[in-house]
């Protein structure tokens, strides 16, 4: 029997919803498999625990973090409680930081049965990879003066090594899809940085000579997310343009609540951590609204990582049953909760 510890933290708003659906739908893929069981330890953590605590997470908390086999986070903010900066820097990215999480990926496609707001959507599946530990996310810059002459300096970073990284990553995602990456720039106004991140891209390009390659600005990108998303295949981009692309990535599909996310450790040192792309959704938490999808797909990117590939698919085509049946939620067009939805999807995992 393989056994799988995971690292839970539901974090804050429909975190707390979501992230017990997807346990529940993990435990269901054991229980189907028969040869594998997932021991998962949930943690606090989230902007209550500061209020407690004055902290978002203890001071040992990596240390708690850094043998489970993956962490399942759900979101986390609440701005009620809590400036973001402080309860995003203080665990999310704390995280994804010190686990050198460096990159980002975050698919779209379109689910059967789920209306993209596209007014005639293509048939588009792409997957954006996220540069996740430095460019325009970074600590360095300041703030002096106050009053008229007050100014803030916020410095971008992109080495070769974190932008090859990425590409690299990029590459051998394609390689195994439809052999096509895209390059997200801005070398036509950002003037150092982007034609950097050009060249480098253009070196490393050279080691897939089977695959092919363009560039794009991403403004232009941007629309062509929304005018043509079905052109795109891998996409590689820096942390903030990432970021952006797959907002607009989760739009096109229907909703951000269906959107998942996966920040992964490539030097094994440390756990990789799977988020969907929301947050904590203050507007619908509490109601038993939230689409537990975004958290479940995410469940799906874990399996992967875990090496458990077919049955993350399956996961992944029970889904799409469900979507295609017509449990939806709200955010999708259909009235069902957030526990209607994940047990369709548990009673159709238990009949496969
Ligand atoms: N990775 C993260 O933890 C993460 C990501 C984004 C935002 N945040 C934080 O979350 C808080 C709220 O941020 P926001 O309102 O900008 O973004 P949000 O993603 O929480 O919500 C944006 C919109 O999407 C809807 N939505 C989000 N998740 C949904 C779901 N599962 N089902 C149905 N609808 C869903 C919300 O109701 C809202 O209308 C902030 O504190 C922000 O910093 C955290």
């Amino acid at each position: 029997m393989k056994k799988w510890s995971i690292a839970s933290i539901p974090g804050d708003g429909v975190g707390k919803e979501v992230v017990p659906a997807g346990q529940k739908v993990l435990d269901t893929v054991a229980e189907v498999h028969g040869g594998l069981s997932f021991e998962f330890t949930s943690f606090p953590w989230s902007c209550e625990y500061y209020l407690q605590h004055g902290v978002m997470m203890p001071e040992n908390g990596l240390d708690q973090l850094k043998d489970f086999d993956a962490i399942f986070l759900g979101a986390v903010g609440n701005l009620d409680l809590v400036p973001d900066h402080i309860s995003l820097w203080g665990l999310l990215i704390k995280i994804r930081r010190e686990f050198e999480q460096v990159i980002n990926i975050r698919p779209a496609k379109q689910l059967k049965g789920v209306t993209s707001p596209l007014v005639n959507p293509k048939e588009f599946d792409l997957l954006v990879v996220r540069e996740n530990s430095e460019g325009e996310y970074s600590s360095i810059g300041g703030r002096m003066n106050k009053g008229e002459d007050e100014l803030a300096i916020q410095n971008a970073v992109f080495s070769r090594k974190a932008s090859e990284r990425a590409m690299r990553y990029a590459f051998d995602l394609a390689a195994k899809r439809r052999q096509h990456v895209t390059s997200a720039t801005k070398s036509n106004g950002i003037v150092y940085s982007m034609p950097f991140w050009d060249d480098v891209f253009t070196d490393v390009s050279k080691d897939y000579p089977s695959i092919q390659t363009d560039s794009q600005h991403i403004d232009a990108l941007a629309a062509f997310f929304v005018t043509q998303p079905e052109r795109f295949d891998v996409i590689v981009a820096s942390n903030l343009f990432g970021d952006i692309l797959t907002d607009i990535g989760a739009a096109i599909m229907g909703s951000v609540g269906i959107a998942p996310a996966a920040n992964i450790n490539v030097n094994g040192a440390y756990p990789s951590m799977f988020e969907p792309v929301h947050g904590s959704a203050p507007d619908i938490f509490g109601k038993g609204i939230a689409n537990p999808i975004g958290q479940i797909w995410t469940a799906k990117l874990m399996l992967d990582h875990l090496g458990e590939v077919e049955l993350g698919e399956k996961l992944l085509d029970v889904i799409e049953e469900t979507t295609t049946a017509g449990i939806l939620t709200a955010d999708i067009g259909g009235n069902y909760s957030t526990e209607q939805v994940t047990n369709d999807i548990i009673n159709r995992l238990r009949s496969l």
